[in-house]
């Protein structure tokens, strides 16, 4: 029998791919107990289940605050979440209990780009309107005047955060034919943005100039609610504005107002707040307004132009909204949680973690 010279316990806050799973078990030396659910751990369940315990390894629907960390008592080492956006941990708590924080940054770059730019691509050109009338009889032939959106090509595309997932998704962007990037974030990077021809330009330069805007930068408490009345405003009324990062980046009751107003064109989200977004959410009621076109006097705006030829058509408004599936492959769902496991492990033995987020 093997006995392990670093027995420690540990918490596992939801079903989690049997990879991830099986690499703690393999380790040795760590006994599990997991909330073994798709659903979120309820709350009180989490306060129970930590308690006692070395290691958690949680989810970003997870807060992991000062009452769980109470509850976990002194004992916990550390904490691996499945994700590599940590804006669910009370860092700063976690930091003064000299807990140590694993995460999970680089292995669902590709699949968050890959996301982004489907939901770029579904909202601008109408994809999921587009399906809904060929089920609902509403496709009756070609028709010169229906379904147009915006393309990519001789674009201004606006990223908002050129970090990991913003510059993998001006790599994938740059082929489609856009004429130029911006980006905008904490610091100008030259080295990194040399790739796209990137400017850098303050944020409100970003909202007036692009045609596109792709939210990937990191919620922070400089970033929460950046993408509010303001930066709306701002933006051309054709333009199109998608979010992949998280859902309090935006203001939402802005993002409502510029929909409805006619500010924007169309929006795309893959991240809301709160998660789920509740079904009676007046954005999700946005589907079936009216466009602007009604009692609007556009002048001879760029929109106008547009309407026009879209005049025959249905006037809804262009918004897609997914339930937070950026990082949603097989393959990386299994590659993230055996880095969340890993890093567990790691730390739990006092070793360095793979991916260690240094507090
Ligand atoms: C993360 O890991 O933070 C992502 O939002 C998951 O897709």
């Amino acid at each position: 029998m093997r006995t392990a010279r670093w027995a420690m316990e540990v918490f596992v806050t939801r079903r989690i791919p049997a990879a991830g799973l099986r690499a703690l078990s393999e380790a040795g030396g760590c006994t599990v107990q997991q909330w073994d659910s798709n659903e979120p751990v309820p709350r009180a369940e989490l306060l129970a289940g930590v308690a006692g315990k070395q290691g958690l390894l949680c989810l970003l629907s997870d807060r992991i605050d000062k009452e769980v960390l109470d509850a976990a008592g002194s004992g916990l080492k550390v904490i691996s979440t499945m994700s590599v956006g940590f804006d669910h941990l009370a860092l700063h708590e976690i930091k003064k209990r000299g807990i140590r924080v694993g995460y999970t940054p680089d292995v669902l770059t590709d699949a968050t780009a890959e996301l982004s730019v489907a939901l770029l691509l579904a909202t601008c050109r109408r994809l999921p309107e587009s399906v809904e009338e060929v089920k609902n009889g509403g496709w009756t032939t070609w028709k010169p005047l229906w379904m147009c959106g915006y393309g990519l090509s001789d674009s201004i595309v606006g990223i908002l955060g050129l970090g990991r997932i913003g510059q993998a998704v001006a790599r994938r962007l740059k082929p489609f034919g856009v004429k130029k990037f911006l980006y905008a974030g904490s610091h100008p990077k030259p080295e990194i943005a040399a790739e796209f021809q990137a400017e850098f330009v303050p944020i409100t330069r970003l909202a007036e100039e692009s045609d596109f805007i792709v939210v990937t930068c990191a919620l922070t408490p400089e970033t929460q609610g950046i993408c509010n009345k303001d930066f709306f405003c701002r933006m051309k009324e054709n333009s199109v504005f998608i979010n992949t990062s998280r859902g309090a980046v935006v203001n939402q009751e802005d993002l409502y107002n510029a929909l409805v107003n006619g500010q924007i064109a169309a929006a795309g989200l893959d991240v809301t707040t709160p998660e789920p977004l509740p079904t009676d959410h007046p954005l999700l009621s946005l589907k079936n307004c009216v466009s602007r076109v009604e009692g609007c006097d556009l002048g001879q705006s760029s929109f106008l132009l547009h309407t026009s030829v879209g005049q025959a058509d249905s006037l809804s408004m262009r918004f897609v909204i997914l339930p937070h599936i950026g990082s949603a492959t097989y393959t990386t769902r299994n590659t993230m949680s055996v880095l969340a496991a890993n890093n567990l492990l790691a730390g739990l033995k006092g070793e360095p973690m793979p991916s260690e987020l240094l507090l």
